[in-house]
């Protein structure tokens, strides 16, 4: 399967100044264990936003920039859209491959993914990156809401949507 994974605040907000809105540390946890040992993919400002911009431990990354000069080691690059699309499907055969951002990433993936995980955050971030708003697409649907928990001080909710017309790659 292909799947999204992130956070989101009420406006489906996720990000600003290249960063997360919130520090979320019950939801890094859930994010590291669904991921691990998995395919990750994301655009190259996510994989700069990392620790020392180094990929994540024990994931397969696959990487989409627009420069072909932008070549990072322990990952897989790329450097057109149709490329990481097939790298994807590559790897969906044989496992799960989650989408792990940024922005225009998640949005350019929108058709393609059976499976969101979002964790929705009860807050506005003052967000300068959006996220497409699921619950006014008739396409997906929210198959699983979990209760609200505190985490670090905000008020979360695990949520599942699937897709109800995915687009095969
Ligand atoms: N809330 C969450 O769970 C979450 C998770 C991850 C990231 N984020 C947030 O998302 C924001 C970053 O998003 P972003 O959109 O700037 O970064 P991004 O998606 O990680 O990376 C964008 C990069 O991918 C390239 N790219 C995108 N589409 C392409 C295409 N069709 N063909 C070739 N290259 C393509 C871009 O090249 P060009 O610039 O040349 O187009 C750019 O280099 C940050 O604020 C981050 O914190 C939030």
């Amino acid at each position: 399967m292909i799947i999204s994974i992130l956070s989101a605040d009420k406006k489906y907000g996720i990000g600003k100044k290249n960063g997360l809105l919130f520090s979320l540390p019950i939801d890094m946890k859930f994010f590291r264990t669904t991921t691990i040992n998995h395919v990750v993919a994301m655009g190259e400002n996510t994989l700069l936003s990392f620790p020392n911009s180094k990929p994540l431990k024990n994931r397969t990354h696959i990487v989409l920039s627009a420069d072909n000069t932008h070549n990072y080691e322990g990952v897989i690059n790329v450097h057109s859209f149709s490329d990481f699309l097939n790298k994807i499907k590559e790897y969906s055969l044989k496992e799960d491959v989650y989408i792990i951002g940024g922005a225009s990433i998640y949005n350019q993936m929108i058709p393609y993914v059976d499976e969101v995980l979002l964790t929705k955050v009860d807050e506005d971030g003052g967000a300068e990156v959006f996220f497409h708003n699921l619950d006014e697409d008739d396409n997906f649907e929210c198959i699983e809401e979990g209760e609200p928990i505190d985490d670090n001080g905000h008020i979360i909710r695990f949520t599942k949507y699937i897709n109800k017309n995915k687009v095969n790659i």
